[in-house]
């Protein structure tokens, strides 16, 4: 697929059906997992033992997760966490940031539209079942979602998140999840030195952050472009991008996103030590300045929704 000249502009206007981004879910898709899951995750923690009841130490999202491995490198955009503990487990929740809503009010026409063109991108690689072929000529519709949940440990840290993914390979031979699952990404056509470099440094953080923790081990990555054409496809295997980085001066290190990572949620277990869902500690973070919190009762911040206390302790 050399040059596959998609058209990342077709459909915008008139076979796009949006979601609602103003809507915020938090974490509510994965308690509702936890519930329908929780004598399967329960049973898995041994009676006598006095970890957490659900066996795991962090409960979030996987892209909560992106951002922390992806802090120590990040310049522009700070982040807001709401952390509460509960029955022993951390749930990590994102708050929306002042800086964040600005920006997503403010964001131009042509902003917009680039954002629809990943989405476009995955409709032209991807069938809807085993048998059938991509159909581009259908609706990009961005409230359809397939999430993959996902049990592993950072160092000493239990844990539980989910994340979308785009799509898996359905090769006869294809291995069992999370190795057949391939991310789709579109990224700027590279023509320089300096393109490339910076396509390193940037953009292979952030798609590396991404996939690394599910295991997702593929990238197929579109080329597109300022018309919105896609002029060249690359595959990218996650465990080969640090030696395409290797040759960047003063590149980024997959054990300094890891170890940020580590250690943050080392300093909120410390930190948050009341064990209620009525308690919200907020983490804070800038650039260029260290983390810090405050703490909130009884608040707005609250996110663990009384069906899920509820559930639980049933
Ligand atoms: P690209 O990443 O190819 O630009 P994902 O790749 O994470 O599955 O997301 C699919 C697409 O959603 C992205 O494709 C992009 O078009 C859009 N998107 C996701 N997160 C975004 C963000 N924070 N800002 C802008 N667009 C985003
Ligand atoms: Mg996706
Ligand atoms: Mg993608």
């Amino acid at each position: 697929m050399s040059r596959p000249d998609f058209n990342l502009r077709d459909g915008y206007k008139d076979r796009f059906v949006k979601r609602d981004d103003s809507i915020k879910e938090k974490l509510d898709h994965i308690l509702r997992w936890i519930l329908a899951n929780k004598s399967k995750l329960e049973s898995r923690v041994a009676a006598a033992s006095s970890s957490p009841a659900l066996g795991v130490d962090v409960v979030t999202w996987r892209g909560h997760l992106t951002k922390l491995l992806t802090t120590p490198y990040e310049t522009r955009e700070g982040w807001l966490l709401a952390a509460t503990l509960f029955r022993g487990t951390l749930y990590l929740s994102e708050v929306e940031t002042e800086a964040s809503r600005r920006d997503t009010e403010n964001r131009t026409e042509r902003h917009q539209e680039m954002m629809y063109w990943g989405y476009k991108f995955e409709q032209y690689l991807c069938a809807e079942d085993m048998k059938a072929s991509p159909d581009p000529g259908g609706v990009v519709n961005t409230n359809e979602a397939f999430c993959t949940v996902v049990q592993t440990k950072l160092a000493d840290h239990k844990l539980l998140f989910s994340g979308e993914v785009d799509c898996r390979d359905r090769g006869p031979k294809s291995p069992a999840a999370p190795a057949c699952y391939i991310e789709l990404k579109t990224s700027a056509e590279i023509c320089t030195p300096k393109q490339r470099s910076n396509f390193h440094r940037f953009k292979l953080l952030k798609w590396w952050a991404q996939s690394f923790l599910p295991g997702v081990p593929r990238i197929v990555a579109g080329f597109r472009d300022p018309d919105g054409l896609v002029v060249g496809t690359e595959t990218i295997h996650i465990s080969q991008i640090s030696h395409l980085i290797k040759n960047e001066y003063n590149c980024w290190k997959p054990t300094v996103c890891m170890n940020f990572c580590c250690e943050f949620l080392s300093f909120v277990r410390t930190v948050v030590r009341e064990d209620s869902p009525r308690v919200v500690h907020l983490f804070s973070w800038d650039p260029h300045q260290d983390v810090t919190y405050t703490v909130h009762r009884d608040s707005s911040y609250c996110f663990l929704p009384p069906w899920y206390v509820e559930g639980m302790a049933s």
